[in-house]
């Protein structure tokens, strides 16, 4: 018997079992990996039907976010702004106040502002595409986050550098958990800075007493971010 079956061969179904185990966790590791969200949604960014920038308005300019975003502090739904807010500054007078006459010219034929102008002519709203979406199972609540001292920087990142809207974070539920676990890494105080000013936040966030400063802050407003399954889905 020994003879036709060396000895060696005795590995070998152990062998396979390791080496097919090995390529299951492979499988599996890579399926977790492609299917989570951090893999096929951060860097979603969709072409817009207009190229408005907010490196330009929020950044360059210094316009409030709340200046369009109006509800987000109020509302659990944070506001998408219509032409008609577009238009305070875009009628092609209102940028006087920005522009030197030289400029003015070349701003008035932009095609883009052309787009915004028609738009609100003819009544047809931009179809603005939207970026950032958690599935109708799952409730999500604006205001309760803003008011608590979570600035627009945690979850949508350095929006006021972004050309193109482009989402950063996975938004999934082991992220939003990861921050109601810990939320003392995110909180700012809840002054005017976490909206106007993203630059600051994420220098203070990223500076070495923020543990401690949110330890502070979470106590002061009694912060209980929910883990029970039942607060999100419902
Ligand atoms: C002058 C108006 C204006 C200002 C100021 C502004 N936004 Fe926006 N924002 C828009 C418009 C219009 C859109 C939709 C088009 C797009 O996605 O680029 C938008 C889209 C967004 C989106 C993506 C929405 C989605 O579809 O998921 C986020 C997030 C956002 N803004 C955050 C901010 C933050 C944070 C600030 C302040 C730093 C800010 N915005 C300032 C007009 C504005
Ligand atoms: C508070 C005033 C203000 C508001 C509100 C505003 N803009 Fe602007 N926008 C400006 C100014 C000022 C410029 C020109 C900056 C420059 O050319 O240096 C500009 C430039 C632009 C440009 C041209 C950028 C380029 O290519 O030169 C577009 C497109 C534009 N805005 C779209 C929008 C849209 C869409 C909205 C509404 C969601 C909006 N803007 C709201 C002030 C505003
Ligand atoms: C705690 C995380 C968090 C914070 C803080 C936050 N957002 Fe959001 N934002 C989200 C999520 C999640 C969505 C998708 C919501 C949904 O699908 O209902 C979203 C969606 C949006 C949208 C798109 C809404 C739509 O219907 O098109 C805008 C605009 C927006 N956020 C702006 C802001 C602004 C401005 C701030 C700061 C004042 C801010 N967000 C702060 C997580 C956050
Ligand atoms: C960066 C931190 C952070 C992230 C990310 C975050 N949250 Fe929160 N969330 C908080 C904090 C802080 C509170 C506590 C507010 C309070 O106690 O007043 C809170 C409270 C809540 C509440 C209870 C209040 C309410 O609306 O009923 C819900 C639900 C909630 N979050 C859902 C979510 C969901 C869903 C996500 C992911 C899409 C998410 N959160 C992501 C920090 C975060
Ligand atoms: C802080 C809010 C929050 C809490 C608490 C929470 N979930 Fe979720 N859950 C979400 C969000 C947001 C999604 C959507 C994820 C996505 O966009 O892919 C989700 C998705 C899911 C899914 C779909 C599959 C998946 O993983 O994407 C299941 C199942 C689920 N949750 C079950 C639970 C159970 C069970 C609990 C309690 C142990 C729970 N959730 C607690 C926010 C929450």
């Amino acid at each position: 018997m020994s003879t036709i079956f060396p000895r060696w061969m005795n590995a070998i179904p152990t062998a396979t079992a390791v080496l097919g185990f090995g390529a299951l966790v492979t499988v599996a590791a890579g399926i977790t990996y492609y299917f989570t969200p951090e893999y096929w949604r951060v860097g979603y960014e969709p072409v817009q039907p207009v190229d408005y920038s907010h490196q330009l308005h929020a950044g360059t300019l210094g316009i409030d976010c709340r200046y369009c975003h109006t509800h987000v502090e109020e509302s659990g739904h944070s506001n998408v702004p219509d032409t008609g807010t577009c238009m305070n500054c875009h009628t092609g007078v209102g940028e006087q106040a920005y522009l030197e006459r030289s400029l003015w010219q070349a701003h008035l034929e932009n095609p883009n502002l052309v787009k915004v102008r028609e738009a609100h002519a003819t009544g047809e709203p931009i179809r603005w595409r939207r970026v950032h979406k958690v599935p109708d199972y799952a409730h999500f609540n604006h205001s309760v986050h803003v008011n608590a001292g979570v600035s627009c920087y945690s979850c949508h990142g350095r929006i006021d550098q972004q050309a193109v809207v482009r989402q950063v974070h996975g938004m999934g539920m082991a992220w939003c958990l990861e921050c109601h676990r810990n939320p003392e890494d995110h909180l700012v105080d809840t002054d005017e800075v976490m909206v106007t000013d993203l630059n600051t936040v994420e220098q203070l966030l990223a500076s070495a007493d923020q543990p401690e400063r949110g330890l502070a802050l979470a106590e002061e407003h009694q912060l209980q971010p929910p883990q029970n399954c039942g607060a999100c889905h419902y």
